[in-house]
């Protein structure tokens, strides 16, 4: 477990709970539902989502299959998934509290494990992914939503430097090549695979990690932005609008299964 790290993301996501999951939310109703069909969820499926966060997509798979637990390190996260799973009337969900580094489930335990916008917070990628490998049942399927990092080096430290300065809870944003190199490694076949360019508002980007405009780390985060336009030296291909820019997070959704014979 990494103690220190952790507590990193609890300050990080208790302070940007309400942004998070009220006014400034990430993915639309749309998107949300493209995510969920990519899962390919029957009815029959017991399904984790690990570090589910306000729990969205928990309460979006929830009607389409049996049974669904959300876990996340961060309590107030919870509260507010809870909150809105009442709203909803959502009966076959459960959120409880826990580290993806130790995920607190038998071997072998549900059909579909997920997790989205989580592994650039993992400071240990490769032990999350193996917990969530752990827990799936041998025909079971795994799916993987994460914003890329660019493949130049150069590109790489940039784009994550400003993710850092918007968030200390960031780690990396991995690359395609270091994805598909770690799904090897844990014995996992794609079963589909797919990058989709999410066009993000810069202010509201801010807003969902607790920055506004006067705070130095939006300034300092825009200015590194600003610099890195000329060429997209950041890989965020940032276009200028009024007081915004409109920026891209190339975001990488697989769904994997154990590979045959392993
Ligand atoms: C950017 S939010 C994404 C939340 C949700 N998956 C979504 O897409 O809306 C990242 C979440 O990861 C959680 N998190 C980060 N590290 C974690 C860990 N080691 N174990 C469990 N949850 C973690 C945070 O508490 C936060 O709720």
């Amino acid at each position: 477990m990494s103690k220190k790290h952790n507590d990193k993301v609890e300050k990080q996501f208790t302070r940007t709970a309400e942004a998070f999951s009220e006014f400034a939310v990430r993915d639309s109703a749309e998107v949300t539902a493209e995510k969920v069909q990519f899962a390919r969820p029957q009815p029959d499926t017991t399904a984790l989502d690990v570090a589910c966060g306000p729990g969205a997509f928990v309460l979006a798979l929830a009607p389409k299959v049996q049974f669904v637990c959300g876990i996340d390190l961060t309590a107030e996260m919870l509260r507010r998934a809870r909150a809105h799973q009442i709203e909803r009337g959502i009966a076959n969900a459960c959120f409880e509290r826990g580290d993806a580094e130790q995920l607190p489930y038998a071997d072998i335990s549900f059909d579909l494990v997920s997790t989205q916008c989580s592994i650039h917070h993992m400071p240990k990628p490769e032990l999350v992914l193996r917990e969530m490998v752990r827990v799936m049942k041998p025909e079971g399927h795994m799916l993987v939503i994460d914003p890329l990092g660019p493949e130049s080096d150069a590109k790489f430290e940039l784009h994550n430097r400003i993710e850092i300065i918007r968030d200390p809870s960031h780690t990396a944003s991995l690359r395609l090549t270091t994805y598909l190199a770690l799904f090897d490694k844990l014995g996992l076949e794609i079963v589909s695979q797919g990058v989709r360019r999410r066009h993000r508002s810069f202010n509201r980007w801010m807003l969902r990690a607790g920055l506004e405009p006067g705070d130095k780390r939006y300034q300092d985060a825009r200015r590194l932005l600003e610099d890195s336009a000329d060429g997209d030296r950041a890989g965020f291909s940032p276009q200028f609008q009024e007081d915004d820019i409109q920026i891209i997070h190339n975001e990488g959704m697989f769904l994997l299964t154990r590979r045959a014979g392993d």
